[in-house]
C-alpha cells in the first residue's frame, strides 16, 4: 500500500480541491462538507481534469470538458449514467493529507 501525500490540510479548505500526481495517474482530492474524498482525476470520456470542474450543492463534480458529471462521494456516474470512476481512501496524520493506494494505483 502506497501513501501519497496531498497537501497540508490548511492547503485544502472546505469546498476546496487539490490534484495530486502519482506515477502517470492524477488524483483530485475534494474537501467537501468536512469530509475529504479522493477521485481519479482523469475523466473517462477524453481524458478532462475532474479536479477542475465544477462542484455542486448536491456533491457531483462535472468535468470541465464535456459535461459528464461524477459523485464526489463514490465516484458514480451521474451523467451519463452506468460509469465509474475510481475512488482512494483518504488518510489525515498530523495535519497531513494523504491517498492511500495499492501497489496497481488502485485502491
Ligand atoms: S472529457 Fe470529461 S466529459 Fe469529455
Amino acid at each position: 500500500m502506497a501513501r501519497v501525500r496531498v497537501c497540508a490540510l490548511k492547503d485544502l479548505p472546505e469546498g476546496g480541491v487539490q490534484i495530486v500526481r502519482h506515477g502517470g495517474d492524477y488524483i483530485a482530492v475534494f474537501h467537501r462538507e468536512g469530509k475529504l474524498y479522493a477521485l481519479d482525476d482523469t475523466c473517462p470520456h477524453m481524458g478532462g481534469s475532474l479536479g477542475t470542474g465544477y462542484v455542486s450543492k448536491e456533491g457531483t463534480v462535472t468535468c470541465p470538458w464535456h459535461g459528464w458529471e461524477f459523485r464526489i462521494c463514490d465516484g458514480e456516474g451521474v451523467w451519463p449514467q452506468g460509469i465509474q470512476i475510481r475512488t482512494f481512501s483518504v488518510l489525515v496524520e498530523e495535519g497531513e493529507v494523504f491517498v492511500l493506494l495499492d501497489e496497481k494505483g488502485t485502491n
